[in-house]
């Protein structure tokens, strides 16, 4: 095969740098399924795999972009067959294993989903891990007792981020109708015990406001937990889950069970199918570094997906 494109993340004296390259298939990390990669997109983490402290990336050279969607190109696994369509989010790709920042990936079939009727693989990457771990959130929330014939009061924060406008989108697809969507200029209240004002809070940000939010949270509620785009630090008390009964739902997409995750995609391909809701921008590679820049000062809205080829 000739070589194709890639982003590739070098370490030089002490500081993380990123340059387009031609590579071949022998710079990808090993795996028994190779995809011609069609769509990656960009989250958080990728923004967070490019800079230089980020602690995303501890070897490198390493390929970011954690999501990818393809079709096979060959496989020695008899789950997957030259020609089909996949997807594939998290795992270990774009922080050990070289990932979807490239025109080619080889990767594991265990952590290969194929991708399900009413999908195409540019909706699996407008969804990608930012509607993954929305879905998870919500799967949690509902575990929990959210339910929208109780007609419940959901905050969703970081709410013009991926993960948060995904989920005001599934939210409202899945019959919610009561949901408040917070900006970071919010005005921070530092009350130990405040005013009971929702009932389930899908919390992005972390930092400051998962901190304020825990005390307006109603008797038996519950907060869940994915991100720390605003820090990684929550100043709690013990009050709202000793005297208000309220429950702290950590999210991780990551390492999510490979088994439990096709029936989430096929409610992506059904009852929550959002993409003509969703704000999508398609670049290339070669347009990554002013995304990341957009994400540093805050400026992007919706999903960025990356089209290859
Ligand atoms: N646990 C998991 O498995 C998992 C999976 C995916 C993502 N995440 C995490 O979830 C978070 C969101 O990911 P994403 O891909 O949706 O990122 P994103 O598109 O960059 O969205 C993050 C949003 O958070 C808000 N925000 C950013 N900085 C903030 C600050 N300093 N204070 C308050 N709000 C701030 C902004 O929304 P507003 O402008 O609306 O405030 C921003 O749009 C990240 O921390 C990411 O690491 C975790």
């Amino acid at each position: 095969m000739d070589g194709f494109k890639a982003l590739l993340v070098k370490e030089e004296n002490g500081a993380v740098v990123c340059s387009l390259e031609e590579i071949t298939t022998e710079q990808l990390s090993p795996g028994n399924v190779l995809i011609k990669v069609a769509y990656s997109s960009v989250n958080y983490k990728d923004y967070l795999a490019v800079q230089t402290g980020g602690g995303v990336i501890r070897n490198y050279p390493m390929i970011p972009g954690i999501d990818l969607s393809g079709t096979v190109v060959s496989s020695e696994d008899d789950r997957f067959q030259t020609g089909q369509e996949v997807l594939v989010t998290g795992f270990q790709m774009g922080m050990s294993h070289t990932g979807g920042y490239a025109e080619y990936a080889r990767i594991p079939a265990d952590w290969i989903v194929p991708l399900p009727a009413g999908l195409s693989l540019r909706d699996a990457m407008v969804i990608g891990t930012a509607g993954f771990t929305a879905a998870l959130s919500i799967n949690a929330l509902e575990s929990a007792g959210m339910n929208p014939e109780n007609n419940p009061e959901i905050l969703v924060t970081g709410a013009a981020g991926g993960v948060g406008s995904i989920a005001v989108q599934l939210l409202a697809r899945s019959g919610y109708r009561n949901i408040n969507a917070l900006s970071k200029n919010a005005q921070k209240d530092e009350a130990v015990l405040g005013t009971q004002r929702f009932h389930y809070v899908l919390d992005v940000v972390g930092g400051g406001i998962a901190s304020a939010l825990l005390p307006q949270i109603h008797y038996g509620g519950s907060m869940s937990m994915c991100g720390n785009a605003g820090g990684v630090s929550i100043q709690t008390t013990v009050m709202p889950f000793i005297l208000r009964g309220v429950n702290l739902l950590g999210i991780d997409s990551v390492n999510y069970p490979a088994a439990g995750r096709p029936a989430i995609w096929e409610r992506f391909a059904g009852q929550w199918h959002v993409m003509a809701d969703s704000i999508v921008r398609e670049v290339g590679l070669s347009d990554l570094p002013q995304v990341f820049d957009e994400i540093r000062q805050g400026t992007h809205m919706g999903r960025n997906i990356v089209k290859h080829g």
